[in-house]
């Protein structure tokens, strides 16, 4: 298991013991991400217990509990509940991954220890401020760019093209891969990331695609593609099963191959 740092405002300090739910026979112990902008306190860890018998499985489905039940102040994203919007994404046990798909009985030892995304600004509690990750996503143009006629029905591509995006158009841009990734937390400036870098491969193989020349100039560069150095915990972090440093790889070798 890949050990994370924190989230960036974490001078952590104190927190509060909430009770535990009276009648419960069967509870869990959340340890949770404290921060509130307004206040002018430091971050806290927080400690609920949650009936599990109240309660359904997942860690997202504890986080609404105690948000329901214990503590209406308790901020967190999520949409989809079931692993498609990426909304979720937080370090849960030491891991990114996405809290509705992630059971808290998988959470093997003592409490499940939850903590945002790891080494970006929070906005409040587990909410990271993902500006500069979408800024990043942005600048590698995520849309189909072309040249010629635009069809009259649809721009065709072929059932083998079709399968070269396979790895690539499941990403849901959670994030867990950026912010699991050393180069990122060191150079999120100037490093676009696995995620931004696993899109630009996205389009940079789309065969319908007219701007591929122009997408690996604007890759070209020292810091935005290259500073990717296989670490790979970009792979290990992916709750969606892909492999962004793979697709980087593949980038940098399109890259080469064009120059020979
Ligand atoms: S393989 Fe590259 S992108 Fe993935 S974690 Fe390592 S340095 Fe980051
Ligand atoms: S590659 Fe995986 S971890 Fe990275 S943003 Fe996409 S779905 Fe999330
Ligand atoms: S709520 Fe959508 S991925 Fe978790």
């Amino acid at each position: 298991m890949v050990e994370f740092a924190l989230p960036k405002n974490s001078k952590i300090s104190g927190g509060k013991t909430w009770p535990k739910p009276a009648g419960a026979t069967e509870l869990r112990e959340f340890r949770v991400y404290r921060w509130n902008p307004d206040d002018g306190k430091n971050p806290s860890i927080d400690t609920y217990y949650v009936d599990t018998h109240d309660c359904g499985p997942m860690v997202l489905d504890g986080l609404i509990w105690i948000k329901n039940h214990i503590d209406p102040s308790l901020t967190f994203r999520r949409s989809c509940r079931e692993g498609v919007c990426g909304s979720c994404a937080m370090n849960i046990d030491g891991q990114n991954t996405l809290a509705c798909t992630r059971s808290m009985h998988d959470v093997k030892d003592g409490a499940v220890k939850i903590n945002p995304l790891p080494h970006q600004p929070v906005v409040k509690d587990l909410v990271p401020d993902l500006t500069n990750f979408y800024a990043q996503y942005a600048s590698i143009e995520p849309w189909l760019k072309t040249t010629s006629p635009t069809p009259q029905k649809e721009w065709r591509q072929s059932h083998e093209d079709r399968e070269k995006l396979d790895g690539l158009y499941e990403c849901i841009l959670c994030a867990c891969c950026s912010t699991s990734c050393p180069s990122y937390w060191w150079n999120s400036e100037r490093y676009l990331g696995p995620a931004a870098l696993l899109q630009a491969n996205r389009w940079v193989s789309d065969s319908r695609d007219e701007a591929t020349g122009e997408r690996l100039d604007n890759l070209e560069d020292p810091f935005r593609l290259y500073r990717c150095h296989t670490i790979m915990n970009c792979a290990k972090a992916c709750p969606k099963g892909l492999n962004p440093a793979e697709a980087i790889a593949e980038l940098k070798l399109k890259l080469v191959e064009r120059q020979v």
